[in-house]
C-alpha cells in the first residue's frame, strides 16, 4: 500500500466513526473495516462431487494463518449471519484458501458449495488450530485422512512441496471413490516429483464393512500397515476426518507410532434431536427460549432463532464459549454432569438438563 493511500485512509478513518466507514466499505463491496478482519473470495474451484475451494484475499486487519491452522468465518445465509470454522487448505503469502464440503445440513457448506462467487465478503474471525508444521518438519510423519479431513494434510504438503524437506511423508487417504476425493490430482503429482511423499488411497466403496455398517478402514490395507510399520518404526501420526474415523483408526495405530494426534469433525450430537421442552433464559437479550431438553444448546439455541457466537462447534476455538448462570448440563461426550453456578461452559459441547440461565 502506497504512503498516500495509507495517509488518506487515516485521514478517513479519523473523520468517519467506525460504524459510519464500516457501513459505506460495506456498501460499496468493500473489505475495509476500521477493526473487523474481512476477506473477499477472489477465485472459486470445484475439488471433487461434492467439494469446493474458497481463495480469499483478507483486508489488512487480518494477522495471518499458517498451513494446519483453522479459521472461523462469518457469511450471510437466507438474511442471517452464520459462523463456521474451516481448515485452511493453502496458504500463499497472505491470501489462503478453505475448502468446504457440501454435509446433509451444513447450512454455511452447502451454501458455499452452492453459491460461493467471485467478490463475495466474508467475516474472518478467530484462527486457532494445534496442529503445526513445525511438529512434523524435522520427523517422518503418518497423515492419515478421510474424505474433506484431508484439508489441513494439504496445506502441508503444499507449503514442504516447495521447499526442501529430508524427512518421509505418508498419506493414508480414504474416500467412497477417487471421484469424491478433493485434490487427488495435486496429491499424486506431489507424490511423482517428491522422493519424501508417498500416497496410499483407499476407496471405501469396495471395502469390508463393520456391522454398524461403517467400512473396516484398515481391512484392504493389512499389507501395506505391515509395511508401514517397518518402514517408519518411530512415526509422528496425525488423523483427521469424522469422529468414527478417528476412533477406529485410533486404536489401530496409537500402540505402536510415537504420538498420535488428530481432529475429528462436529460431533453427530452436534444435531441430534432429544426429549421434553425446558427454558433458556438469556439475560442480555432479556428473554427466554425453549429447547429439548438432551439437544445441544449451541444447536437448538439456533433452532430457536437465538444468534450465538460459534464456529467450530466441536469444542475447539472457544467462540461459543460464555457463562452459565445457573441450571445443570451434560457434557455430551464424557457425560458428566455440571451443576456449578457462574461457570463458563461450551454450549456446542453441553446439552442442558434443567432449565438454565446464560449470560447471554
Ligand atoms: S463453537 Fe468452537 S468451542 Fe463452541
Amino acid at each position: 500500500m502506497s504512503i498516500a493511500v495509507s495517509w488518506l485512509r487515516a485521514a478517513r478513518n479519523m473523520v468517519l466513526p467506525a460504524k459510519v466507514y464500516d457501513f459505506w466499505c460495506q456498501e460499496f463491496g468493500f473489505i475495509s473495516r476500521r477493526d473487523q478482519a474481512m476477506a473477499k473470495v477472489v477465485k472459486v474451484v470445484q475439488e471433487s462431487s461434492d467439494s469446493v475451494s474458497l481463495w480469499l484475499k483478507p483486508n489488512a486487519n487480518f494477522e495471518g494463518i499458517q498451513p494446519g491452522q483453522h479459521i472461523n468465518i462469518g457469511v450471510e445465509v437466507d438474511g442471517r449471519r452464520l459462523n463456521r470454522s474451516y481448515s485452511v487448505s493453502r496458504v500463499k503469502g497472505r491470501r489462503f484458501r478453505i475448502t468446504a464440503r457440501q454435509v446433509s445440513q451444513g447450512k454455511v457448506s452447502n451454501y458455499l458449495n452452492n453459491h460461493a462467487k467471485k467478490g463475495l465478503v466474508i467475516t474472518l474471525g478467530d484462527v486457532y488450530g494445534e496442529v503445526s508444521m513445525a511438529h512434523f518438519e524435522e520427523k517422518p510423519a503418518l497423515f492419515l485422512a478421510g474424505g474433506i479431513g484431508i484439508t489441513p494434510i494439504i496445506s502441508m504438503l503444499e507449503a514442504w512441496s516447495t521447499s526442501m524437506r529430508n524427512h518421509p511423508v505418508e498419506l493414508m487417504y480414504w474416500g467412497k471413490s477417487e471421484k469424491d476425493l478433493a485434490f487427488i490430482k495435486r496429491l499424486k503429482k506431489i507424490a511423482k516429483k517428491n522422493d519424501w511423499f508417498r500416497l496410499h488411497v483407499i476407496e471405501t466403496e469396495f471395502i469390508e464393512r463393520n456391522e454398524d455398517g461403517t467400512p473396516k478402514l484398515i481391512a484392504e490395507s493389512a499389507q501395506w500397515f505391515e509395511d508401514l510399520k517397518k518402514r517408519l518404526p518411530n512415526v509422528e501420526a496425525f488423523a483427521c476426518g469424522n469422529e468414527g474415523f478417528v476412533n477406529q483408526l485410533r486404536d489401530r495405530f496409537q500402540p505402536w507410532v510415537n504420538s498420535f494426534s488428530f481432529e475429528s469433525f462436529t460431533p453427530a450430537f452436534a444435531t441430534a434431536s432429544a426429549g421434553a421442552p425446558i427454558q433458556v433464559n438469556l439475560t442480555k437479550q432479556r428473554r427466554s427460549v425453549s429447547i429439548p431438553s438432551g439437544m445441544n444448546i449451541l444447536h437448538g439455541l439456533e433452532q430457536a432463532g437465538v444468534s450465538i457466537a460459534s464456529g467450530c462447534r466441536r469444542g475447539t476455538c472457544n467462540t461459543c464459549t460464555c457463562k452459565k448462570v445457573s441450571g445443570l448440563v451434560q457434557d455430551q461426550q464424557d457425560k458428566r454432569v455440571h451443576a456449578e453456578d457462574d461457570a463458563m461452559f461450551k454450549p456446542c459441547m453441553h446439552a442442558a438438563i434443567s432449565d438454565i440461565t446464560l449470560e447471554l
